[in-house]
C-alpha cells in the first residue's frame, strides 16, 4: 500500500520553470548566446552546472568563470522568487497535500534545486512536508534515483510504498529507477513513461490516485 508521496518542486508545486529561463536567459544575453523558451525546456529539472553547459552549447570557460556564471544566474534566480507569495502555489497543490496528510500518509520534497527551501517557505507550505531532500542532499543527480531514495528513506519507507509526482522527464526516469510510483505532470511527450500522466495536480484527488496506482502493485 501506499504510505508516502515524494513532490518535486520546480513545474509541480509553482512554476519556478519561468523564473529559471528569465534568469537564464539574461545570462545568455548577457554572453551574446542565443536561448529560445524553447530550449529552456530541455533545461526542465536539470541541475545548475548542467544547464549552465546546456546553455553554453559547447564554448569552454575556466572553472572560476563557470562558477562566476552560475552564481550570476542564481543571484537573477533570487531576484524573480523573491516575489512568490502563497498565491504561486499551483492549482490542487497545497489541496493534494493536505489531503495526503490527513491520510496519516507521509510528505517529502525532492526537489534538485539548491533554493527549494526558500521557495516551498515563501509559497507557506513548508510545513506540509515531513522531510525535505534539495540541491545539497545527494551528489547523482536526476535521471540517477539517489535523491528520491534519500527522500524515502528520510520519510522511513521503502520506494515501493512511495509515490513520486514530477514534471521532468529526467525526474520521472530517476523516480522508475529507484522503484518508485510515478505521477507525471505535463505533456505525453515529456512525461509519458508515468504510471499516471495528469495536465495538473488541478484534478488530483488522493483516493483516485492510489485506486488507479494499486493496478501497478506488484
Ligand atoms: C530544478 C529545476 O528543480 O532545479 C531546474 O527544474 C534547476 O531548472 C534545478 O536548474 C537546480 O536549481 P537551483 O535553484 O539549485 O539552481
Ligand atoms: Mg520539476
Amino acid at each position: 500500500t501506499i504510505q508516502g508521496f515524494i513532490f518535486d518542486l520546480d513545474g509541480v508545486l509553482t512554476d519556478t520553470a519561468e523564473y529559471h529561463y528569465r534568469a537564464w536567459k539574461r545570462l545568455a544575453d548577457e554572453l551574446g548566446i542565443p536561448f529560445t523558451r524553447e530550449e529552456n525546456e530541455a533545461l526542465r529539472g536539470i541541475p545548475r552546472r548542467e544547464s549552465l553547459l546546456l546553455l553554453l552549447k559547447g564554448r569552454t570557460y575556466p572553472e572560476a568563470v563557470l562558477s562566476e556564471l552560475m552564481d550570476r544566474k542564481n543571484g537573477y534566480y533570487l531576484e524573480f522568487i523573491r516575489e512568490l507569495s502563497p498565491r504561486d502555489v499551483l492549482p490542487g497543490a497545497r489541496e493534494l497535500l493536505q489531503e495526503i496528510r490527513a491520510a496519516g500518509l507521509k510528505t517529502a520534497l525532492g526537489s534538485a534545486s539548491k533554493n527549494a527551501r526558500e521557495v516551498i517557505e515563501r509559497l507557506g507550505i513548508a510545513e506540509l512536508f515531513d522531510a525535505v531532500a534539495d540541491g545539497y542532499s545527494v551528489t547523482r543527480q536526476k535521471p540517477a534515483p539517489d535523491l528520491f531514495l534519500h527522500a524515502a528513506a528520510l520519510l522511513n519507507l521503502p520506494p515501493s510504498a512511495c509515490v513520486v509526482v514530477e514534471d521532468a522527464e529526467a525526474g520521472v526516469e530517476a523516480a522508475l529507477a529507484g522503484g518508485f510510483y510515478v505521477v507525471g505532470i505535463g505533456p505525453q511527450e515529456r512525461v509519458g513513461r508515468a504510471h499516471i500522466v495528469l495536465p495538473s495536480l488541478a484534478e488530483a484527488r488522493l483516493s483516485d490516485l492510489c485506486q488507479q496506482l494499486l493496478h501497478y502493485a506488484a
